[in-house]
């Protein structure tokens, strides 16, 4: 352990800690950090998603040097900032005819989807909200509140209802688990869930928290129908897998579906906090004073934002992670047929889960063994899922093919090492993970 992590456990709390290895950085630039041994990390998370381009990206510096050197304020709950304006008509460009409205700005996903659960309510007076089994919306009172992670510890809201998300793994074909999923939501809505008291309809176009889970083809679009059918407002929560990440700039565009309300977060500031949300005007301006935070549109991280969107355009970040992430996942599947412990590849762009099995099931042990020996051999990489046990891949949009082969090199010798049971167990002490 370093001298860095041990000094923080001597000053930092761990309510906001979710270790998987003892992990001190210093720095970083592009797709690695640097330790503070002096080691050069490959970083296959990401800081879970939010360094969107890679670390100390020279658009995002410029940018948030410049909006310092004259700084408009920190807020725009009493002043309007350009930024914060600028940003605003650039998103509303960038999503569904339906959702293009107004903006609400937040500092995280977490605070973005609970402004969006109390403002649904309140603005269709509808009581109810659905969502599924294994999302993860955020960790507030609110936005855990309308989530179905299990490794939450926070209460869900009385009016929501948690449905299946289709694991077309699980349950052994795509088909299988869109016509159970499907199935379950219109027995609801026939019994004890009235469509008409529903306000809207939360959806992870890729649930990645809950396991990367790729909904199976034409069931978001089947969603989408009852939703229109009903008046429901359909929600798509992009924190994670939006913004260019899937390979295509919104992951919903992947299932041909147009939401009415979009919500961004995580890679939007590329490193620095911020959060959108996008939808109707009737929605977005119910009230006035309804969700602030002090430094809510704080127009540096606007800023910082306008340059993640602009470089995701200039770049062809999307693209990028299209073609990078084609071959990250072929790499990936070309390593199952030498581990017995991987049993599924899966999800789109740079957005990818490899599930780890044995004979008894979810191989959560050996999954947090062989994030533990990743980083050992240099690669960050984070596991995810309601069993804990699915490798995550989010690294930076920018990622070379080169970077892609050599993570899943490390990820090859720690798997093996982990089948040979050259891992020691007991580090694994201190790192619950989740
Ligand atoms: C899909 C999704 N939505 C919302 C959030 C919450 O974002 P934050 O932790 O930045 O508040 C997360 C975080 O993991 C997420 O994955």
């Amino acid at each position: 352990m370093s001298g860095l992590y041990a000094r923080e456990s001597r000053s930092v709390s761990k309510m906001a800690h979710l270790r998987f290895f003892p992990q001190a950085i210093v720095g970083g630039s592009g797709a690695y950090v640097t330790g503070d041994d002096g080691r050069q990390l490959l970083d296959f998370a990401a800081s879970w998603g939010a360094a969107s381009l890679g670390h100390a990206h020279p658009a995002v510096r410029e940018a948030v040097n410049r909006a310092l050197s004259d700084q408009a304020g920190a807020s725009y709950l009493s002043a309007a900032n350009e930024a914060c304006v600028l940003l605003a008509e650039k998103l509303l460009s960038l999503v569904p005819e339906r959702a293009r409205g107004r903006v609400w700005f937040g500092h995280s996903g977490s605070d973005a989807n609970e402004t969006v659960a109390r403002m649904v309510v309140a603005a269709t007076g509808r009581s109810r909200i659905i969502a599924f089994e294994g999302a993860y919306h955020g960790g507030t009172v609110g936005s855990m509140a309308v989530s179905g992670h299990p490794a939450q510890q926070g209460a869900r809201s009385p009016g929501l209802t948690l449905v299946p998300y289709p694991n077309s793994y699980a349950a052994g074909s795509p088909d299988a688990a869109k016509n159970a999923a499907l199935a379950h939501i219109e027995r609801l809505f026939a019994t004890e869930v009235p469509p008409e008291d529903v306000a809207a309809f939360f959806i992870e176009p890729i649930q990645s928290d809950g396991g990367m889970l790729v909904p199976p083809d034409g069931f978001l679009k089947a969603l989408e129908g009852l939703c229109r059918e009903h008046g429901i407002l359909l929600v798509s929560d992009e924190v994670k897998v939006g913004l260019g990440r899937s390979g295509r700039f919104n992951a919903f565009e992947h299932d041909g579906i147009e939401p009415d309300i979009v919500v961004f977060g995580k890679g939007l500031g590329g490193g620095l906090p911020i959060s959108a949300v996008v939808g109707p005007e009737a929605i977005l301006n119910h009230a006035v004073a309804f969700s602030l935070q002090t430094v809510h549109g704080n127009p540096v991280c606007a800023a910082a934002a306008l340059a993640v969107l602009r470089t995701i355009e200039r770049d062809g970040l999307a693209a990028n992670a299209a073609r990078s992430g084609k071959v990250l996942r072929e790499a990936l599947e070309r390593l199952a047929p030498r581990h017995p412990l991987i049993g599924n590849v899966r999800g789109r762009g740079l957005a990818l889960g490899v599930e780890l099995i044995d004979g008894h099931g979810p191989a959560a042990r050996q999954t947090a063994l062989t994030v533990y020996r990743a980083f050992q051999l240099g690669l960050v990489l984070y596991y995810v899922g309601v069993h804990s046990n699915v490798l995550e891949f989010t690294p930076p949009l920018t990622l070379t093919e080169s970077e892609a082969h050599k993570g899943v090199a490390i990820l090859d010798q720690a798997l093996a090492d982990v089948a040979a049971g050259q891992v020691d167990e007991s580090l694994l002490a201190d790192f619950a993970g989740w």
